[in-house]
């Protein structure tokens, strides 16, 4: 432990984008956490980042931030590419690490993350923060708990156009990919109520540059058990989730990955057509509060990953996630090939 005031962790935040801000913003609403650095590769931009928020520290220097005894929790906001490396550093030089979603770019990068977690002996974890969410965990234990059934599908959809493709947050070099920054909500909330599919079929939108811009999936089970899961950054498609089941459905309304409430609708039709059970949660702050006031009880806790949320499951998101990218360049090819034939017919 670090010279922290006893009972609190002071955390430094990597990264001065979109992501950071946003959590720096929840940090000060969580108990326990102590909005200490910013890191930034610009000084001018950390300093203006660190008084906007009251951060006491700011680094235009990773490894100098890396360097610091008081610094216990080091959250990565940073693009994806950049995610291993970073985290890695951070856990060898003995912090604690929070990463942002997606943990790495694939399984084997993950690995790394989990193998230096290991060797460190320090928290490491995927700020997958759609876990910690009151209404999310709600939702799933009804479905589990056998109120509307027994659970035979999901269909789940992120399909918000935040950027245009042409935006520079859009690239090869940091990563940039749909899969890893969308469809990452809905596989995960697959994975949670299904489990890992037995088959996966995949199509999508890749540019010439490698950069995924929409994808849609179907996970196969051998029992008949499904789920239709969609991701784009260039159109809608209805961020809502459905679980469905033999005697009902439970709808996770949009953005569902950020929800405070879901609506149940059971029973014989047309009962289950014509009555729905709404459950609403608070709300704190944007709502990563949640996340963050575990990862810091887990910290204080003497925990080295959070139950809810531990490195195993990262690590076997992105193999699917590895998977569905395959997938999805083999479909295609063979949409290509068959066009082709149809051409040269
Ligand atoms: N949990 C959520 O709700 C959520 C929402 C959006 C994004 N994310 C995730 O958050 C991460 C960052 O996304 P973002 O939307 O915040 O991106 P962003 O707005 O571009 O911010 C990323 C920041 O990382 C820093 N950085 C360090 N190395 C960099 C490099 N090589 N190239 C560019 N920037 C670099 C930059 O800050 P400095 O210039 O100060 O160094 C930049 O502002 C991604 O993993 C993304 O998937 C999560």
């Amino acid at each position: 432990m670090t010279s922290s005031s006893a009972g609190a962790l002071n955390w430094a935040v990597v990264g001065t984008g979109f992501i950071s801000q946003l959590i720096a913003n929840d940090l000060a609403l969580t108990p326990g956490a102590v909005c200490y650095a910013v890191v930034s590769r610009d000084q001018t931009k950390a300093n203006a980042f660190a008084d906007e928020r009251g951060f006491p520290v700011a680094y235009s220097n990773l490894h100098r931030a890396l360097a610091d005894p008081d610094v216990d929790v080091v959250y990565v906001g940073t693009p994806h590419a950049t995610h291993a490396r970073i985290a890695v550093a951070a856990l060898e030089a003995g912090k604690h690490v929070l990463v942002e979603k997606p943990i790495a770019v694939d399984e084997g990068d993950a690995r790394r993350i989990a193998d230096a977690a290991a060797r460190s002996g320090r928290f490491a974890m995927e700020g997958m923060w759609m876990r910690f969410l009151p209404a999310y965990r709600a939702a799933l234990e009804e479905a589990s708990s056998g109120a509307i059934g027994d659970v035979r599908s999901v269909r789940a959809s992120f399909g918000l156009p935040f950027d245009a493709p042409e935006s520079p947050r859009w690239s090869a070099e940091r990563a940039s990919s749909t899969l890893l920054d969308q469809a990452i909500y809905p596989v995960t909330l697959a994975l949670d109520v299904l489990g890992a599919p037995d088959r996966v079929w995949a199509s999508g939108r890749i540019r010439s540059d490698g950069v995924d811009l929409a994808e849609h999936m179907t996970f196969d089970y051998a029992d008949g058990r499904f789920a239709q899961l969609a991701a784009s950054m260039v159109d809608y498609a209805e961020p809502t989730a459905t679980i469905s089941g033999t005697e009902g459905w439970i709808t996770i309304p949009a953005p569902f990955w950020s929800a405070f409430e879901y609506q149940k609708r059971s029973g014989p039709i047309p009962d289950a057509l014509a009555r729905v059970d709404t459950t609403t949660f608070s709300r704190d702050g944007f709502g990563y509060v949640p996340m963050l006031a575990a990862v810091t009880e887990a910290i204080m806790a003497g925990l080295t990953e959070h139950p809810t949320h531990p490195l195993a499951d990262s690590v076997a998101t992105l193999s699917v996630l590895d998977t569905i990218r395959l997938r999805i360049i083999e479909t295609a090819h063979e949409q290509r090939s068959t066009h082709e034939a149809h051409i040269l017919q």
